[in-house]
């Protein structure tokens, strides 16, 4: 049976490289009989977390509403998997996507009124560096989280040497990506 599968993009460049990398994840895991959703961190307006640890006590995730709640919350409830696809920012990953993640801690804690059933992820990056050192950062942060949260990595992508918009079409990682999204 296909899977729910939800893609968080993080740049907030349309149309640049990590956006034609969550198209071409899409097309092979849609290819392959999956669902996939979509949601662009960077085209909403969510903050950090407060740490005010006042989670679900307002019955929904986080106490300070904002798109977390209304938009990023009921498509990540209804995921079977997690693809995280950004730029490298400064060695790490943009703010705009790190927001939501640092949010879904209120799905961690116990006074958790609902879970999401995520059981797999799978990271995309891309960035001007022509090496994968640099991006080792980013990279050992989502080993993290997908090692917290228990969730099955089924494949981290590392685009490297792009820079500018459309960059990435001369390279081979759309086809990568494409049969990332396939074998899933
Ligand atoms: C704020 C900012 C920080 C960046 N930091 C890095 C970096 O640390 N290393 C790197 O290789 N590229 C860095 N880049 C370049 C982007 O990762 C690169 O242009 C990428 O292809 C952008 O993806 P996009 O077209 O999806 O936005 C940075 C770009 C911006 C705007």
């Amino acid at each position: 049976m296909g899977k729910r599968i939800l893609v968080i993009t993080g740049s907030p460049r349309k149309g640049g490289n990590s956006d034609h990398l969550a198209d071409a994840f899409t097309k092979g895991a849609q290819a392959a009989g999956h669902t996939v959703d979509r949601f662009e961190a960077a085209h909403h307006e969510i903050s950090g977390c407060k740490a005010c640890d006042t989670c679900w006590s307002k019955g929904v995730p986080c106490s300070y509403s904002d798109a977390f709640n209304t938009d990023f919350a009921p498509l990540l409830e209804q995921a079977d998997m997690l693809v995280f696809c950004m730029p490298l920012y400064f060695y790490g990953w943009p703010a705009q996507i790190k927001a939501p993640l640092d949010k879904m801690y209120a799905y961690a804690g116990e006074k958790s009124l609902r879970r999401p059933h995520l059981t797999e992820s799978a990271f995309i990056i891309c960035g001007e560096e022509k090496t994968e050192g640099p991006y080792s950062g980013a990279v050992e942060s989502y080993r993290q989280v997908s090692g917290y949260c228990g969730w099955k990595d089924r494949g981290i992508l590392v685009a490297t040497g792009v820079w500018s918009k459309g960059d990435i079409h001369g390279t081979g990682f759309l086809a990568k990506a494409e049969a990332l999204g396939q074998s899933i």
